[in-house]
This record gives structure tokens, sequence and C-alpha cells, in this order.
């Protein structure tokens, strides 16, 4: 694996499912009351430049249960929020610390940090991409199917860091992938080109929400006004109207269709209540997975990476 996890298309197919692998080995661990095997007294920086509820507690209290510390920054108390450039950071918490996790609004930022800096960075999320989710999603997903290679996957709504990361993900673990999006909103350039050079799955990209949960296996769905877009959120409103995940979309996928929300949801937008409430279980798991897989992800990068 590279020193860093800062998307997904930097990773292969089997390294994703050796991520997943592990996840399930520290899950059990956990579940058993078994100690990790991990060296004890590590250090995690985690600076948040946008809002957290999930990452920021499952990061703190997975570094916790590995034996470790997380330190928490935001950019409104730290030397970040004073503008001192990122390059400078990721030197000094180099010397500090045993890894970095960091959400933000541009990917070349994260970037940044993880050329800067000697320890392994990971990215919490940007306005690009959120592999930390997805990663917590397609161990749910084996979880509940058994599997992964073979299933649909179908995302309806916003073409943003989710739809970009859950493309990736699936595909390189052999899922077909549906999209729908309006056209304005679709996903990013870099990650339709990824999906042409795939030979193994399927990928659709469709303004028709009925024709993308056709057959699925699994939907997902996510905010239409992210981080960052809260002036556009009336605006958005009105683009998105017909992209709800509800009875009607169900009723297309397949029969026992899982639905994942990465969360906060906003019900009777892009989700309603009853599917929401209906999935429920699923989608909680979705959010308990965010814990275990990024324990994963600081197992591997930080034990390949002693100093
Ligand atoms: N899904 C997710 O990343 O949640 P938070 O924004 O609460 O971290
Ligand atoms: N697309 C959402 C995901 C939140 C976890 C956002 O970026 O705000």
């Amino acid at each position: 694996m590279n020193k860093d996890l800062l998307k997904l298309l930097d990773l292969t197919g089997d390294e994703i499912i050796t991520i997943l692998d592990t996840a399930d080995m520290l899950k059990a661990e956990q579940k058993s009351g078994k100690k990790h095997d991990f060296p004890q007294g590590k250090t995690l920086a985690m600076i948040f430049e946008k809002n957290s509820t999930r990452t920021r507690v499952s990061f703190e209290t997975g570094i916790f249960q590995l034996g470790g510390q997380g330190i928490f920054l935001s950019s409104a108390e730290s030397q970040l929020g004073r503008g001192e450039p990122i390059k400078d950071t990721a030197r000094v918490l180099s010397r500090y610390c045993d890894c970095i996790m960091i959400r933000t609004f541009e990917q070349e930022r994260v970037e940044e940090l993880a050329k800067y800096a000697s320890i392994p960075v990971i990215n919490g999320l940007t306005d690009f991409c959120h592999p930390c989710q997805v990663l917590a999603d397609l161990q749910t997903i084996r979880e509940h199917k058994g599997k992964l290679r073979g299933l649909k996957a179908c995302y309806i709504g916003d073409g943003n860091n989710m739809a970009n990361s859950i493309i990736v993900g699936c595909m390189k673990c052999g899922m077909d992938v549906s999209i729908a999006s309006p056209k304005a909103y679709s996903p990013d350039k870099e990650v339709l080109d990824f999906t042409e050079t795939v030979t193994d799955c399927k990928f659709q990209l469709t303004e028709s929400p009925i024709e993308a949960a056709k057959g699925a296996d699994v939907i997902f769905t996510d905010v239409w006004a992210s981080m960052g877009q809260e002036s556009e959120k009336a605006q958005r409103e009105r683009d998105f109207v017909g992209f709800q995940v509800n009875d009607e979309i169900m009723a297309a996928a397949n029969p026992g269709c899982m639905v994942q929300h990465c969360l906060p949801a906003h019900r009777g937008e892009e989700i309603t209540e009853k599917v929401f409430e209906d999935h429920a279980q699923e989608i909680f798991d979705e959010a308990e997975n965010r814990l275990h897989a990024q324990k994963a992800v600081m197992y591997l990068l930080m034990k390949n990476n002693m100093k």
C-alpha cells in the first residue's frame, strides 16, 4: 500500500479487500474483547476544516482502541485558521505524531499535506471524495450480502464526493454501478474517465432514478447540498426534485435491496422518512463500520510506516 489514503483511485481492488478483511478482523476482536496486535502509544492528529460527528468520533475512538491517542485540531483553534501553510503544518505534525487525518475542501490540500508529511495521511473527506466512508459502506454491504463482486450498486442524487467514491470503490470490487444525477450535477470527470478503463463490471450514468434503480442490490443517496454549498441550497432543492429515494424507487430494485446513507440525512429531501426507517439497521451498521474500517486503515498504514 502507499504511505497515505488520499483517494480510492490510488488503491487496487486487492488493497481494498485487504482493508475490508482487516476491518472485519478488528471488529471481531473488539466485539470479543481481544486486544489488538498494534504498537501502543501512537498519536493521530485530526485536522477538521469542516464539521463532523461520525468521522471525528470514530477516528478518535478508533485510535484509542488501538492503544493510541487522537489530537483534535479545528481550523478555528489551530494556526491553520490563521493561514499557516499546510506544508509547514505537515512537517511539524510529522515530528510529533504517527499519522494525520484531515477533512477539508480541496483535494489538492490533502495531496499537498501528504507530500510534505513523512507520516501517513488519511483523507477524512474533501469536496472530491470520501474514501473512509465508502470503505465502511463496502464492509457493510459484504456483511449483509456475503459478497461484493457481481452485485449492483445504484446512487441517486448529487454527483458529489460520495458519488465519486462509490463509483470507484464499488467498481474496484467488481460491482456494477448506476448513477442517477441531474445533468449539471454529474460525478467528476476523472472518475467518469476511470469507469471507461474498467472491463469486468458495468457503469451507467442516467438522469432517470427509476432506470438507475432497476436490479439494484444496494441504493445509496446523500444530501443535495454538501458542506460548503449552503448558499446553493434553495437552487439545489429545485434542481433535485424527483431525485429522492422513496418506495417507488425501492420497488424498481431487487428484492432485499439495501439502502446506505453516509449521514447526516435530510428526510423528505434525498430520502423519505419511511425508506430511511425501513433500512435504519443497515444505515446504522454502516455508521458503526466507520470505526472498524478506519481502524483497519490506521492499522495497515501505521504498521507499514513505523518510525
Ligand atoms: N458520514 C460522515 O462523514 O459523517 P460526519 O460528517 O458526521 O463525519
Ligand atoms: N456530501 C456530504 C457528505 C457528508 C458526510 C458533504 O460533503 O457534506
